[in-house]
């Protein structure tokens, strides 16, 4: 695992969409995994200047999001959907059709998910994915003590997460109790990782994860076995580390 310490956010961002844009300008037709939150933000503006100024085209990218909320539909603007599409997919030219995020409203559950599975696994299988990390360690929607083995699957929340994420809705009382998510071996399974965090309320997160004890309860410390992530952190995020 490589630690870059970024001197802030605009900077740690800056060398995120550096390493997306290199790996799609070595390899046009690159499966990325996205994901979603605060931290990868201005990671996709970037992306989206390199866009504008000819540096990278995304014509020939498929994209694999780690997650969506349960019973969420693609066009309420609470979706994972929504978000990438405002964030992201209008700004580049990638192909809709080459864009994928787990169907929240997905009557058969197991189904949806392993049908997700397999599409990555057509793809080719992910090169590139992109994670942030949350307060309590989790990636993806992957909570303490979820399974290293797991696939795509439906999981509950935890209060801390569904804490944390209503500052995305109008109210602490919808945000949604279950999402599809990616599971840690779907993750371990790409090809490279890089993980963005930033700001002193990851540093708990970012400390365990790079230096504590590989284990359930802190899914992110499942990466100290994966032969290549590049942990990209603040000053802050990296504070606790010796
Ligand atoms: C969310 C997402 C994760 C994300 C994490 C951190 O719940 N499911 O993929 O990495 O929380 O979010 P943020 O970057 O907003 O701190």
């Amino acid at each position: 695992m490589e630690v870059l310490i970024a001197k802030d956010y605009n900077t740690l961002s800056k060398q995120a969409a550096m390493i997306i844009a290199g790996q799609v300008i070595s390899q046009p037709s690159s499966v990325l995994g996205l994901a979603t939150g605060s931290s990868p933000v201005e990671t996709y503006k970037n992306l989206a200047a390199f866009y504008r100024e000819g540096i990278v085209g995304f014509q020939q990218v498929t994209a694999f999001n780690l997650d969506e909320y349960y019973g969420v539909a693609p066009d309420n603007p609470c979706s994972y959907r929504w978000f990438m599409e405002e964030n992201l997919f209008k700004h580049i030219n990638i192909l809709p059709e080459n864009t994928h995020i787990p169907n929240g409203l997905a009557k058969d559950v197991a189904n949806e998910c392993l049908e997700y599975e397999e599409k990555i696994h057509r793809a080719g299988g992910i090169d590139l994915q992109l994670l942030g990390i949350g307060g309590n360690g989790h990636i993806g929607f992957n909570e303490p003590g979820a399974h290293f083995e797991s696939l795509t699957h439906l999981v509950d929340l935890d209060q801390e997460t569904i804490d944390a994420n209503a500052r995305f809705f109008d109210s602490p009382d919808q945000v949604p109790r279950q999402a599809l998510s990616m599971g840690i071996k779907s993750i371990m399974a790409a090809r490279k990782i890089i993980l963005l965090a930033s700001g002193k309320a990851k540093a708990k997160a970012v400390y365990e994860m790079v230096q504590g004890p590989i284990s359930p309860e802190h899914p992110a410390s499942v990466l100290q076995l994966h032969p290549q992530v590049v942990v990209i952190v603040d000053k802050e995020a990296a504070s606790l580390l010796g």
